[in-house]
C-alpha cells in the first residue's frame, strides 16, 4: 500500500511510533542503503526552501533513490496547467512526489490525481514533515524510548498560530500531548485545526490550550517552540508583525518560566532579535539544529513508509 502525507493527520498514533522507530534506527546507522533502489522522487518548490530540500534529497540518494528537484516557476503550472493534469503526467514518470506548495487545496487536488504517493514539504496550513523531526528530537534529548512515550508531554508554542501550530496541534492530538498554544489576539490558528486537535485530544486524552500571555503558556513546558513572526507569502505584512508579536519573543526570561531543563525549539529559518533572542537560539537549551538534522533521518523513515509498497 502506498500512503500519502498530506497532514499530520493521516498518520496515526501507530504509524508515527513505526517511523520515529525507523528514523532513530535509520540516525544510529547512517549508511548508503538501496532500499528505494530505481526510484525517482519529484520534488516540487512553490516557495524557497534549504532543509526541505536538502534533507529529502540527501534522504533520496542515501536510501539508492534518486531525487529530482524541480522549480514550480519552470513547471507549466506557472503558465495554469492544473495540479490535477500535472499530477497525471508526474505519476506516469515518477515513484512518488514531495511538494512545497502556497495552497493546502493545491496538495489535496494533486494528491486526488496522482497514483503515486503524495508528501507535504510545507503549504500554508500545515508542516508535517517538520513536526516529525521535532518529534525525533524530543525522543533524543528526553530518552523516550518511543513516541508512545509523549503522552503527557508537556510543551508549549509561542508566536504566530501558523502552518507550524496547526501539525503541532494535530499531533499533540494524535499522541496525547499537553500542548499549550500561545499566540497575539488576531493570530491564533484556525477554527478547522482547533475543532480537529480537539476530536483527537478526545480519543488520546491530549490536551491543547490556549493561553494570551506566553509566560502562562510556559510554566510547566518542557519545551518552547516558536517560529517567524511572518511566514513566506506574507512578507508585506513584516513591519505590523513586528510589532503585534514583540511581548511574545522567546527569550531567556520566558525559558526561565519553564521546566529547569525545558530545550528552546524552532523550525528555522530564524530571525535572531525577533521571534527568538541569539541568547537563546544559540545558547545551550536550544535543540534547533538537532532538530534540522532529523528532518534527514526522518524523511528516510517518511520515504520507507510511503514509498516502499508492499512486493516493491
Ligand atoms: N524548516 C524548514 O522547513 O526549513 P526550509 O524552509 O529551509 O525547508
Ligand atoms: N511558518 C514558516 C515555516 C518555515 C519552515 C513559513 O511558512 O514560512
Amino acid at each position: 500500500m502506498e500512503k500519502d502525507l498530506i497532514s499530520m493527520a493521516d498518520f496515526s498514533a501507530r504509524d508515527i511510533v513505526q517511523i520515529l522507530d525507523e528514523a532513530r534506527r535509520l540516525k544510529k546507522n547512517r549508511r548508503q542503503r538501496e532500499d528505494l533502489r530505481g526510484k525517482t522522487l519529484g520534488l516540487i518548490f512553490q516557495k524557497p526552501s534549504t532543509r526541505t530540500a536538502v534533507s529529502f534529497s540527501v534522504a533520496m540518494a542515501e536510501l539508492g533513490g534518486f531525487p529530482l528537484t524541480l522549480d514550480a516557476q519552470n513547471l507549466q503550472i506557472k503558465r495554469g496547467e492544473t495540479m490535477g493534469d500535472t499530477a497525471r503526467t508526474l505519476s506516469r514518470y515518477l515513484s512518488g512526489i514531495m511538494i512545497r506548495a502556497n495552497r493546502q487545496d493545491d496538495v489535496e487536488e494533486l494528491a486526488r490525481h496522482a497514483t503515486v504517493p503524495v508528501i507535504n514539504g510545507l503549504t500554508e496550513k500545515e508542516h508535517p514533515c517538520q513536526v516529525l523531526a521535532d518529534l525525533q528530537t524530543l525522543l533524543d534529548v528526553f530518552r523516550i524510548k518511543d513516541a508512545r512515550g509523549l503522552k503527557g508531554f508537556p510543551m508549549a508554542y509561542v508566536g504566530d498560530g501558523n502552518n507550524m501550530t496547526h501539525s503541532w496541534m494535530l499531533a499533540a492530538g494524535i499522541l496525547g500531548m499537553k500542548l499549550a498554544v500561545s499566540c497575539p489576539e488576531g493570530y491564533d490558528p484556525t477554527r478547522e485545526f482547533v475543532e480537529k486537535a480537539e476530536a483527537l485530544c478526545r480519543k488520546s486524552g491530549g490536551r491543547v490550550t490556549f493561553e494570551r500571555d506566553p509566560k502562562a503558556a510556559a510554566v510547566g513546558a518542557a519545551a518552547i517552540y516558536t517560529d517567524v513572526w511572518s511566514s513566506m507569502g506574507q512578507e508585506a505584512d513584516v513591519a505590523r508583525r513586528r510589532d503585534v508579536f514583540r511581548p511574545y519573543q522567546v527569550n531567556g526570561e520566558l525559558m526561565a518560566a519553564a521546566r529547569k531543563d525545558a530545550v528552546a525549539m524552532h523550525c528555522l529559518p530564524a530571525h535572531r532579535g525577533e521571534e527568538i533572542t541569539a541568547e537563546v537560539l544559540d545558547g545551550p537549551r536550544s535543540v534547533v539544529f538537532d532538530q534540522a538534522e532529523n528532518r534527514l533521518h526522518v524523511q528516510k523513515a517518511v520515504l520507507l513508509h510511503c514509498l516502499k509498497s508492499k512486493g516493491a
